[in-house]
């Protein structure tokens, strides 16, 4: 697999926590109840897998490695831009997140008036703004990965030297076995009944 195609094959993870997020929030809007526990696996997988790795993959490796060919920086310029946007929406969610939980320990202590009751609504709003933020940027930059290799773009020895890169990458994210148990969490997530239609 060369350095292009390793990123467009996590943007099939990546769709994958998509439809978890939106699910997530449709879920959440519609009343159902959702274990907070779960939405907090939705974060951690998208703070360790998206933006810790796959991010961390572009932007310390893919990015630099290619912003000087063939007309690419302000494509990629945009991208970071993107990145910074989805960094925004994950930390408003972790907030939100936190807060809710915070309140409902506050409301299983009846510290809390009716007035008070906590909502879910942030996080359903956050969870669907990360998930319109993923369509939106996976959906461009596989447009352009696909010109990169069109136009091949990178020789053979940057795709060697890319792919070493990443390991690096994986390693400043967790390593090998934190990122199989991300996608264990994305398996297990899938499998949950709210999940379901
Ligand atoms: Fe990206
Ligand atoms: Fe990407």
């Amino acid at each position: 697999m060369n350095a292009t195609q390793n990123l467009k094959n996590d943007h099939l993870t990546i769709k994958r926590i998509r439809n978890i997020s939106k699910t997530c929030s449709d879920k959440l809007y519609a009343n159902q109840s959702i274990p907070i526990t779960d939405i907090e696996i939705v974060s951690v997988i998208i703070e360790e897998f998206v933006d810790n790795f796959h991010h961390g993959k572009e932007e310390k490796a893919y990015f630099p490695e290619t912003k000087d060919k063939d007309g690419f920086a302000e494509d990629i310029r945009k991208f970071v831009i993107e990145h910074e946007l989805g960094r925004r929406i994950a930390m408003m969610l972790r907030r939100e997140l936190k807060e809710w939980k915070k309140n409902m320990e506050k409301e299983d202590n009846h510290e809390l008036s009716k007035a008070d009751r906590p909502t879910n609504e942030p996080v359903a709003r956050f969870l669907k703004s990360y998930a319109v933020f993923l369509d939106d940027h996976i959906q461009k930059e596989d447009k352009f990965f696909d010109m990169v290799e069109e136009k091949h773009s990178i020789t053979n020895d940057e795709n060697e030297i890319l792919l070493k890169f990443y390991e690096s990458c994986k390693n400043q994210a967790g390593g090998k076995i934190r990122m199989q148990e991300m996608i264990h969490l994305i398996e297990y997530l899938e499998t949950r009944e709210w999940m379901k239609a």
